[in-house]
């Protein structure tokens, strides 16, 4: 059940998708949290801004533990989202993982804390989802996959059954995974990449078959 109130960390981009979900979940935003203060406000939401927003907030907020707090942050930042679960988590808000209405999560699949399913995606069959992490639009994941925490699954990506997706990870738009591969952690898929081999930590591929793209 979704608290009523809740506190965005990061007011752009992504910040507008999972808005227009709480108000379909019959939610509210309360307040936004963003380092940059050129950030435009959310309508009807209080702006903080800077690095001890969060502070700024709970300095002016009786009973934090009666908001939820949602993580705004988009793009291959899963260190950044793992830094505001734990945040959040640490000065007692709620941390719902928001799920939309339209997407489709199996009865036997897990999702984190902090965690967001947005509309047309689907999680199989004993698929597991850590914290902080993004299934975005139309993404799909296969049975009994493993995504840890932080990891972001971009719109359209497809990763089949038996994968395991270590912590922050980012797949890009379109990208397939095939089955009982390993992504390692803080790895990048680029968009439309048709992953064949597993691949190391910290490594960039893209294109089919997917390699290492050099800069
Ligand atoms: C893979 C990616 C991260 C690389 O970004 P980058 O490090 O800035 O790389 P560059 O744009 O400098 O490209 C480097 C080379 O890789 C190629 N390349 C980049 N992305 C590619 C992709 N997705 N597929 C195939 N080739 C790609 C470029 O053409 C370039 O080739 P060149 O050296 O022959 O000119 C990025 O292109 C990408 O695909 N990001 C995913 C975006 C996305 O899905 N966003 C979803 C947001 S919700």
């Amino acid at each position: 059940m979704l608290a009523l109130d809740c506190v965005l960390w990061g007011a752009s981009g992504h910040a507008k998708v999972l808005t227009s979900l709480i108000h379909l979940l019959g939610g509210r935003v309360s307040a936004t949290l963003d380092i940059n203060p050129d950030t435009p406000p959310i309508l009807g939401a209080r702006a903080y801004y800077g690095s001890d927003a969060l502070s700024l907030w709970l300095d002016e907020t009786a009973d934090p533990h009666r908001y939820t707090g949602v993580i705004c942050i988009g793009g291959g930042r899963g260190a950044d989202r793992q830094y505001a679960v734990e945040k959040f988590r640490a000065a007692g808000l709620c941390l719902n993982s928001l799920i939309h209405p339209q997407a489709f999560v199996d009865k036997t699949a897990s999702i984190g804390e902090g965690s967001h399913v947005l509309a047309g995606a689907v999680v199989g069959a004993q698929a597991c989802i850590g914290s902080g992490c993004i299934v975005n639009h139309n993404a799909s994941i296969d049975h009994e996959s493993t995504v840890a925490d932080g990891v972001h699954i971009a719109p359209g990506a497809t990763v089949c059954g038996l994968v395991q997706i270590d912590t922050s990870a980012f797949i890009g738009a379109g990208a397939v995974i095939l089955p009982r591969l390993r992504i390692g952690a803080h790895a990048v898929v680029g968009a439309g990449a048709v992953v064949t081999r597993s691949v190391a930590a910290h490594a960039v591929v893209a294109g089919n078959p997917a390699k290492p793209i050099s800069k």
